[in-house]
């Protein structure tokens, strides 16, 4: 046997090995348990014979050993380049099946845009006030009187003697009205809060919408036709609004609105307890005392106010018997708007 020929034969197959496979194939022929080379090692009977072919075998396998690093390494890097996944592209590109679960706006945002965008349309100003206040501006200036129960910390949470959790948006009037002069045309939107045991319609918070009118010659038909005209919007052209007497602490006279029931248009039906009316909030004409806290002349100004739930629009709107999974972040109640 011709050993150098043997040997060259072996290196030249190894190295003109492109994948793996045709290297493994070399290696089977030229170093395998059947290949000629050890066959012949097998045979040996003199010691020269012996040392040649082994050191043809060494050389075999130091050459399949740096070829395999060789191919494996290029293998490796078109599968790397082939491979390569770029974070920044959009799932769908990458080949992804499953979509992306995307969210959407919960359904005091939704009531609220729709809120804003009536009064908008109005000429309102929107905005948005602090959610503690003094006792000054929660309950003094709206001239409620000493003895009124939401002055209880019974009723009120109280963060210290002087400040509390606000218990309704008013306080927005008067903030208003002291930032600068009439006419002043503003809806306030937020957070309110109150000792109240969990039922069917109340939660310890909720959120409301509280609306002001201040200018000359104002009268209690532009209230009635600004509540119209906002429950239509919300609601439906369909609606019609009435007004039940009351009593607010910040209003003369004071009126609870009612919007008209739209499960049965009015005729009565177990959602509006067989009175064709829907209870909505409350408001009334600003009175003249807390015109007069605030500096304003009552003689030369005059003003409605009104206060609705934003959870209870919401509630009427999508005819949802309870008010608690507003505040509960369940999906299964949140995927439904
Ligand atoms: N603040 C009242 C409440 O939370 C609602 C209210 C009534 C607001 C009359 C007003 C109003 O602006 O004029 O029950």
């Amino acid at each position: 046997m011709d050993t150098q020929a043997l040997q060259q034969d072996a290196l030249d197959a190894i190295a003109s090995a492109t994948v793996l496979a045709d290297l493994d194939e070399a290696r089977v022929k030229y170093l395998g348990r059947k290949s000629e080379l050890k066959l012949a090692l097998r045979e040996v009977r003199d010691r020269e014979t012996g040392m040649a072919l082994n050191a043809a075998r060494e050389a075999i396998e130091s050459a399949v050993a740096a070829r395999q690093a060789e191919l494996e390494r290029a293998e490796l890097d078109a599968k790397l380049s082939s491979e390569r996944v770029d974070v920044t592209l959009p799932a769908e590109l990458l080949g992804d099946v499953h979509p992306r679960p995307r969210g959407h706006l919960h359904p005091t945002t939704l009531i609220r845009r729709d809120v804003e965008d009536a009064f908008i349309g109005l000429g309102y100003e929107i905005r948005d006030d602090r959610e503690v206040e003094t006792l000054e501006y929660n309950f003094d200036k709206l001239a409620f009187p000493e003895w009124h129960p939401a002055r209880s910390p019974r009723d009120t949470y109280f963060l210290d003697a002087n400040r509390v959790l606000r218990t309704e948006t008013s306080a927005s009037q008067i903030h208003a009205m002291e930032e600068r002069k009439p006419p002043i045309y503003m809806v306030s939107i937020g957070r309110v809060y109150r000792r109240d045991a969990i039922t069917p319609t109340r939660f310890p918070i909720f959120h409301q919408f509280e609306g002001l009118a201040v200018d000359r010659h104002i009268t209690m038909a532009d209230l009635k036709g600004t509540l119209l005209h906002v429950m239509r919007a919300l609601f439906g052209e369909e609606r019609r609004v009435r007004f039940r007497t009351h009593y607010f602490p910040f209003t003369e006279p004071s009126m609870e609105p009612d919007v008209s029931c739209g499960v049965c248009g009015g005729e009565g039906c177990a959602t509006c307890k067989w009175s064709g009316w829907i209870e909505i909030g409350g408001s009334g004409m600003v009175d003249p005392q807390v015109l007069a806290n605030v500096g304003l002349d009552p003689d030369e100004w005059s003003g409605f106010a009104f206060g609705l739930g934003l959870e209870r629009a919401a509630q009427l709107r999508y005819d949802i018997p309870i008010i608690r999974p507003f505040w509960e972040n369940d999906l299964r109640f949140l995927r439904q708007f």
